[in-house]
């Protein structure tokens, strides 16, 4: 029986002859000694030892089984286990051309993507993801949060129509959803709190280190709940997901960013809230300028917070921050007006610290048919693609709310990443579809 590397060290298989299968990672040839850096299918790495004559025909990213004894060696790399092998069998030899070397610009790394997912930093960022999704998931089970499934395939915008990307659907046309929100606001009234994880799609015009056109959308809904609800619910999980990969992902972290952990050590709940209001005087006392038309000029009020703006809020913070009571102007068409102050909506978004900016977005939905209706048309939407929708309102409507969090978004600012394309396995951007 072959075993996994880690297994094989765990259990301290010194001496004894082990059967392994895996990929050469490295290959150092000499006279009489052939040096291997096996890696097996979890993306660990051992060192093999073997005689040149049985590697004559080896090649990077060979397939391969090797058997020998496991031994142990100051001199490996890692911690120091060395299988000495005494026989091989290949699986596949790989063409010698493979295009994944030890330097190599971003955009190549990019352009084989398939292939450069088996270099040691894809693979901790791969490992990195799968607790993040585990974490997530085991969060909203002990929490008796519900899983929904919802479709991708859509005729509403959520987001507004410029991020929309069209499909044909048959003889109609449909767009590829932007954020799951309509469908979980259905389920609230049958399923309680919902939540779901989900692709979600924006044909963004702009290149930023932040933008995907493709990205994983966690969202959540849930009926009676108030702002204080949304933004309690949103500190816990993501202080949660915060403590869970602090805990279990440390060889992670370290391989990675080796500040990642100590930055993730400082975060402590409760975050600060702010106010739209608040950060707007705070913006404008660094004099932080916005784009208008070709011009710059000191942001205002009614302004929507972007990039720079964001990172001028939050970049001498180590803890996350809620932004709360945006213009209304400036939000989506579902999102409630405030009863105290009618310019203002009942939104909340969470800034990542460090500079990061936002991580998630919601806040409470509007449930009043006639000003919903009113905002659909405002935003230059088509009313007759939210008639379902509207029936939400018509029909038992209750105060409900939630939020979406960006996946990638939040393993950007976890790993200390510039690039969001990094932390994806296949990024799809303005300029990339490929691989
Ligand atoms: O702020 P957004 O657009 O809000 C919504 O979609 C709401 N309907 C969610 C809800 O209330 N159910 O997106 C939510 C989050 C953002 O805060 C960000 O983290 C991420 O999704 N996000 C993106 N991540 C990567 N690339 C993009 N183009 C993103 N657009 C949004
Ligand atoms: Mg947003």
């Amino acid at each position: 029986m072959f075993k996994r590397i880690a297994d094989l060290k765990a259990d301290d298989n010194v001496g004894k002859t082990v059967v392994l299968k895996g990929w050469i990672h490295r290959l150092r040839k000499q006279k009489q000694k052939t040096f291997i850096i096996l890696r097996d299918d979890r993306g660990d790495i051992i060192q093999v030892v073997c005689p040149s004559r049985l590697c004559e025909d080896l090649t990077i990213e060979s397939s391969i089984e090797i058997t020998g004894p496991l031994n142990r060696d100051s001199r490996a790399p890692e911690d120091g286990y060395e299988v000495k092998a005494e026989r091989i069998v290949s699986f596949n030899i790989a063409e010698t051309d493979y295009p994944i070397g030890e330097y190599q610009s971003e955009e190549t790394l990019l352009d084989y993507r398939h292939l450069s997912l088996r270099t040691r930093k894809m693979i901790n960022v791969g490992r990195v993801r799968n607790s993040l999704l585990k974490y997530s998931r085991d969060w909203f089970y002990a929490e008796n949060w519900m899983e929904i499934t919802p479709p991708i395939l859509v005729k509403s915008a959520v987001e507004g129509g410029s991020t929309l990307f069209k499909v044909k659907y048959f003889d109609d046309v449909a767009f590829l959803s932007q954020s799951s929100q309509l469908y979980l606001e259905s389920m609230i009234y049958c399923l309680g709190p919902v939540w779901s994880i989900t692709p979600s799609f924006r044909a963004e015009k702009s290149r930023t280190i932040r933008h995907l056109a493709e990205f994983t959308h966690l969202e959540a809904e849930a009926p009676w709940i108030t702002i204080d609800d949304l933004i309690s619910i949103q500190e816990k999980l993501v202080f949660n997901l915060v403590e869970k990969i602090k805990e279990n992902n440390t060889a992670e972290l370290d391989f990675l960013n080796t500040t990642s952990k100590i930055k993730l050590e400082r975060i402590s709940i409760p975050f600060e809230k702010i106010s739209y209001d608040k950060a707007i005087d705070i913006l404008r006392s660094k004099d932080c300028k916005i784009k208008d038309g070709d011009t710059n000029r000191v942001i205002e009020w009614g302004d929507d917070l972007n990039i720079e703006s964001e990172r001028e809020l939050t970049k001498d913070r180590y803890n996350p921050i809620f932004v709360i009571n945006y213009p209304l102007g400036i939000k989506p068409f579902y999102v409630k007006q405030s009863d105290v102050d009618s310019k203002t909506g009942m939104a909340v978004d969470l800034l990542a610290p460090e500079g990061y900016g936002e991580i998630s977005g919601g806040g409470i939905r509007e449930d009043n048919l006639e000003k919903l209706k009113n905002r659909i048309t405002e935003s230059k939407l088509e009313p007759k693609d939210y008639q379902w929708y509207l029936d939400l309102r018509k029909y038992g409507s209750v105060p409900h709310g939630g939020f979406g969090l960006g996946m990638e978004r939040v393993l950007r600012w976890i790993l200390g990443f510039e690039d969001i394309k990094d932390v994806v396995l296949f990024p799809r951007t303005m300029s990339r579809i490929t691989p």
